[in-house]
């Protein structure tokens, strides 16, 4: 942090769906706007973007448009430059581990999205790199600043459940192949030869929800499939889709929870949101998506019988009812990018680390070894 109070910033990816939209716009921009980070004894920090990307005009476009006055296509030459603290890595995963590599040995501090790296080997060697050379470290867990997954928290914290017995996890929304209308996610996630696919892009999340929430990620079992061979890319040519779009796992966690979650780029929603989390325990349960959450006590749970001989005229639905809203809920990302902000500024804490992304990875990798072997697979403990 330079004398003046200001951090800058390095935003290498900025053009990209990640790095523009939550991270430029919804986070630093919108820090910038409130007059900075604020640390614990009310001072502010304000903060200084340089955008780094690969393309001139774009950069150029970008930075006109929000009045940013720094931008470069050499980051080697950003890195070089003292003005500069902190390294923040939106690229397309396959192109991060380099780069990050540079920003550490540049002594920079680091914040990035995830996966940190496409192997947990590179995973675990960028945590690391970064603690030998004691730069300061973070992974997007945006999944843990969602409103509704707050709530399930704060549910969790106040014993509602009871013991918590099993987790499940729907995530997924149909992915148009590209012909006619155009796919609503980039190319480059459904082909493995470009760092794609849905386990190496989910688990990640899977990984920090449950090992938050409910415990360590102890084995996996996982099943996957490209369940579309044929896609469209962003210029509409066919290209085959070498990588997973859908995975259906089972996760057992320490303390005996099983966590089993469906992951699909090829599915219809028939669900209240894009992510549901249906938790189960001895005292209650709750459906928790992004927005919302819902719960059911064990005294206002009904009595189902089977009978299949008489239609049920039961309605589940109205035996859920809405938590409700009682804090505001900022942007995900952006309170996230204040915490470690706070983190570089303060040493404030920051437990969500190369090495947590490191564990991210893993369980992609393991997942991944369990749908080639069809086996049930072990994870162990991660230390740097
Ligand atoms: N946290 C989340 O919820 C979330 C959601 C989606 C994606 N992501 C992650 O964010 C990252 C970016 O994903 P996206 O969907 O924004 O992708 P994107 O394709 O929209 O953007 C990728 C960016 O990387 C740049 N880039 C592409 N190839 C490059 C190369 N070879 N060298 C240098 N730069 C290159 C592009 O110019 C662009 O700026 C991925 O790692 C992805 O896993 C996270």
């Amino acid at each position: 942090m330079s004398a003046e109070s200001t951090i800058g910033i390095i935003m290498n990816g900025v053009s990209g769906r990640m790095g523009y939209r939550q991270h430029l716009v919804r986070s630093i921009l919108a820090i910038r706007e409130q007059g900075g980070v604020t640390l614990s004894d009310g001072r502010r920090v304000q903060l200084v973007p340089i955008l780094v990307g690969r393309h001139e005009d774009k950069l150029r476009d970008i930075a006109a448009r929000h009045g940013i006055a720094d931008w470069t296509t050499d980051l080697d030459e950003a890195l070089a430059d003292p003005r500069w603290d902190v390294y923040a890595d939106f690229l397309v995963t396959e192109a991060r581990v380099p780069a990050i590599t540079k920003a550490i040995a540049a002594g920079k501090a680091v914040y990035t999205e995830k996966p940190t790296a496409a192997t947990f080997e590179e995973a675990l060697e960028l945590a690391r790199l970064a603690k030998a050379a004691g730069v300061k470290n973070g992974v997007v867990h945006d999944k843990l600043y969602l409103p509704g997954l707050r709530k399930l928290k704060r549910l969790i914290d106040d014993g509602f459940f009871g013991r918590i017995l099993s987790v499940r996890g729907e995530f997924g929304y149909w992915v148009f192949p590209g012909d006619g209308v155009p796919a609503q996610r980039p190319s480059w996630n459904y082909r493995a030869e470009d760092g794609g696919g849905i386990v190496l892009d989910m688990f990640p999340h899977w990984n920090y929800v449950l090992e938050n929430l409910f415990g360590r990620v102890e084995s996996v079992y996982a099943q996957t499939a490209t369940h579309v061979p044929t896609r469209w890319d962003e210029r509409g040519r066919p290209y085959a889709a070498t990588a997973d779009d859908a995975a259906y796992a089972i996760f057992g966690l320490a303390g005996g929870v099983v966590a089993e979650f469906n992951s699909s780029w090829d599915v219809r929603v028939n669900r209240d949101e894009l992510l549901e989390l249906q938790v189960d325990g001895t005292e209650g349960s709750a459906v928790a998506g992004l927005f919302g959450c819902k719960v059911q006590h064990r005294s206002a749970t009904p009595r189902p019988t089977w009978n299949p001989d008489v239609p049920d005229q039961h309605d589940y639905a109205a035996d859920w009812h809405e938590v409700p809203i009682t804090q505001e809920f900022e942007n995900g990302f952006k309170v996230q990018w204040e915490e470690f902000l706070r983190h570089v500024a303060e040493d404030a804490p920051n437990p969500y680390d190369f090495l947590a992304g490191a564990r991210g990875v893993l369980l992609a990798e393991k997942g991944l070894e369990s749908a080639a072997t069809g086996a049930r697979v072990d994870l162990p403990e991660v230390t740097v």
